[in-house]
């Protein structure tokens, strides 16, 4: 361990761009022959059939990919399998007694699920929502926080055929209506509240509120998390979880057959237009890719104690809280709460007294704890860490380091892994047995991954120039579709690089980066409307549609500009109608129309009255400038502006906040 005190150990590691994974690691690492990257591909797409295989299969499936009608490729065809079944049942004869989820809530409360625990209350779950009506391919929705229930009602989904769609607590009532609605969902499982900071906050009447906006008939199960804290009555068509459960005490439920391409679950995410999209995920290559993902990259197993610090109600928690993780038997750790309650250390204390091997956390975190200081961390014993792990936005040298050496204390490798909700799971990264590492760089593209950077033609750039990421062949974990939109689909992803004439078809994640000369890859953020505040993704146009939504208001722009913790904070530039008054109560208006419609995760940072908004000639918003002025960059030339003038004065406002 190296000494905290020592100022040329910091210099040295200031300067130092390149790590080599330690030898201590790569002994034990599941992944270490560097020939893994000529093998995928070389067999490819053979080489999946080794994620297909750390799965049970009911029947085996027939062929590994199917492209018959592309972008809608199919994998694992003819294959059946149930997801519950791989994350609990196989693993019972072997290590029904081990710990599948260790949990803490954020007053200090604890809750551990063995295997055969989490196995019987999934059943009895399962029995529950099938006598309340749920059938194969109805959608159950979960609105809930990070409480054991939530993977608990995703896997008794799972057992019984029934897709899950996970919207994130910190959502508005209003967004939960709407996610209800587009996947005509007439089941709800929440609960009636969580703590925050200490105190228990009121969830059911959110979720109650989201119901009130749904147009449809609806069963809700509700989950009592606050006990005696919080006093709520059931409403007509609602239910209490425990009583339910009760009532099927001891219940065996078979895990339903799925094919390998029946959906396992949907999850909304932001783009570019203000409906959030469905994304739709499968049982059989879904599964494969997380738990392959999670063995190579993660390092996952059994015998360890793993933690992924995201939340469930996000695609980083679906894949590395939930289905990897508990795909391969290890003990996956769950908290409820904040990083600094009831003090800045309480992470670090949590990898101490459970021991973590691996932990899996955010950019932006990350930075948070940079800023509160070494000496939260230096109070604990972090010794049991093996490997560390970044996802959801760029992480800049600085941090990375940071996490490397007062987290990992020099002996853990770091892997900076980029993918996306459609994505399924990781996609570029290093391997942490093999890869060498550079602080910055996500790294290459995973063996069987076929990833470039492009120029707006589709040509790959040179070395260190910036252009977009494209993935030019499939992989298991892809989205399938946008529930209920193929042609959205086609257009979202694949309409800017494929040449379908010639059958050539490339995702476009919508991300900008560059490659250097070993194929690292940097990713920069973006390119489309999408906003990525503390590694949530949010759509500019749904922030501006709440805006524009608020009397008073006649036009919005929003934009993201940087943010020392949260990566980027949201930037609203409003237009007033003649007659509305400038004021702090119109802000403070503004900020809770976002908050109603979307969640507090989206509240504007900064509200900007400006009397017109910078447009070209045409009449289009020029949304780079506004991002320029909020990022306090360069403009360049606005000549071309119809109204150049407007600029200066934006600007000055901007300055003068
Ligand atoms: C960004 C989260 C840089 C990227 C798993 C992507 C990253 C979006 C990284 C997806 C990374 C994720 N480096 N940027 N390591 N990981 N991103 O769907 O812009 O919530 O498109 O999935 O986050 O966000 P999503």
């Amino acid at each position: 361990m190296s000494d905290p005190e020592d100022p040329q150990l910091e210099a040295r590691l200031a300067e130092q761009e390149t790590f080599e994974p330690p030898a201590e690691f790569v002994e034990q690492a599941n992944v270490s022959d560097p020939g893994i990257y000529e093998a995928f591909a070389d067999a490819w797409p053979a080489c999946w059939e080794r994620a297909a295989d750390l799965l049970d299969w009911e029947t085996d499936y027939d062929e590994v990919l199917v492209e018959d009608d592309e972008p809608f490729y199919e994998w694992f065809v003819g294959g059946e399998l149930n997801a519950s079944a791989n994350c609990l049942d196989r693993h019972l004869d072997e290590r029904g007694e081990d710990l599948a989820i260790q949990w803490e809530g954020e007053l200090g409360d604890t809750r551990r699920f063995t295997y055969r625990e989490l196995h019987r209350e999934v059943n009895e779950c399962a029995a529950a929502l099938r006598e309340l009506g749920v059938e194969e391919d109805d959608v159950v929705t979960m609105y809930m926080p990070m409480i054991p229930e939530l993977p608990v009602a995703m896997l008794a989904c799972a057992r019984i055929g029934a897709p899950h769609s996970v919207v994130f607590a910190g959502f508005s009532a209003e967004a939960l209506a709407t996610r209800m609605n587009a996947a005509d969902s007439e089941f709800l499982v929440t609960c009636d509240g969580y703590y925050r900071r200490g105190d228990a906050l009121d969830h059911v009447s959110k979720a109650n509120e989201g119901l009130a906006g749904v147009d449809h008939g609806t069963t809700t199960v509700v989950v009592d998390r606050l006990g005696d804290d919080l006093d709520h009555e059931l409403g007509d068509d609602q239910v209490g979880y425990d009583d339910r459960l009760a009532e099927h005490a001891g219940a065996d439920v078979a895990p339903v057959t799925r094919d390998a391409e029946d959906m396992l679950f949907l999850m909304y995410t932001s783009g570019t237009t203000g409906r959030p999209k469905g994304v739709k995920h499968t049982t059989g290559g879904y599964l494969s890719y997380v738990a392959w993902t999670s063995h190579a990259v993660l390092d996952v197993d059994p015998a360890d104690t793993y933690w992924c610090a995201a939340d469930i109600g996000w695609i980083t928690g679906h894949s590395y809280i939930v289905y990897g993780p508990l795909a391969l038997g290890t003990t996956s750790v769950m908290y409820e709460g904040t990083p600094d309650y009831p003090d800045k250390d309480r992470l670090w204390e949590i990898v101490d007294t459970y021991d973590v091997t691996q932990m899996y956390t955010a950019p932006t975190a990350i930075r948070a704890f940079m800023k509160w200081g070494e000496k939260y961390p230096a109070g604990h014993d972090l010794s049991s860490l093996r490997l560390l792990g970044t996802v959801g936005e760029p992480i800049n040298p600085k941090a990375w380091k940071w996490y490397y050496r007062h987290i990992g204390e020099e002996s853990c490798p770091v892997v900076d892994t980029w993918w996306q909700t459609e994505t399924g799971g990781m996609m570029i990264t290093t391997l942490p047995g093999i890869g060498t590492m550079k602080p910055g760089a996500a790294g290459p593209p995973l063996p069987g991954i076929g990833a470039q950077v492009v120029d707006a033609d589709g040509e790959a750039v040179a070395a260190g120039e910036a252009g977009y990421l494209t993935v030019q062949r499939p992989w298991p974990g892809m989205l399938r579709t946008l529930y209920r939109n193929d042609e959205r689909f086609i257009d979202e992803y694949w309409a800017e690089y494929s040449d379908p004439e010639s059958d050539e078809w490339v995702y476009f994640p919508e991300d900008g980066a560059k490659i250097d000369g070993d194929g690292y890859v940097t990713v920069l953020g973006r390119v489309d409307d999408v906003v990525n505040v503390s590694g949530h993704r949010l759509g500019t146009m749904e922030i501006e549609s709440a805006i524009v939504a608020v009397e008073g208001v006649a036009e919005a722009a929003a934009v993201g500009g940087a943010h020392d913790v949260k990566g980027e904070a949201v930037y609203a530039y409003v237009i007033l109608e003649d007659g509305a008054e400038q004021s702090d109560d119109m802000e403070q208006r503004i900020i809770q129309g976002v908050e109603d419609a979307i969640g507090a995760i989206a509240r504007p940072d900064t509200v900007i009255f400006t009397p017109e908004l910078p447009k070209t000639r045409s009449g289009k918003i020029m949304r780079r400038l506004l991002e320029d002025i909020a990022n306090d960059d360069d403009l360049g030339n606005t000549s071309t502006l119809r109204n150049p003038d407007v600029v200066e004065d934006i600007e000055a406002k901007v300055r003068g906040d």
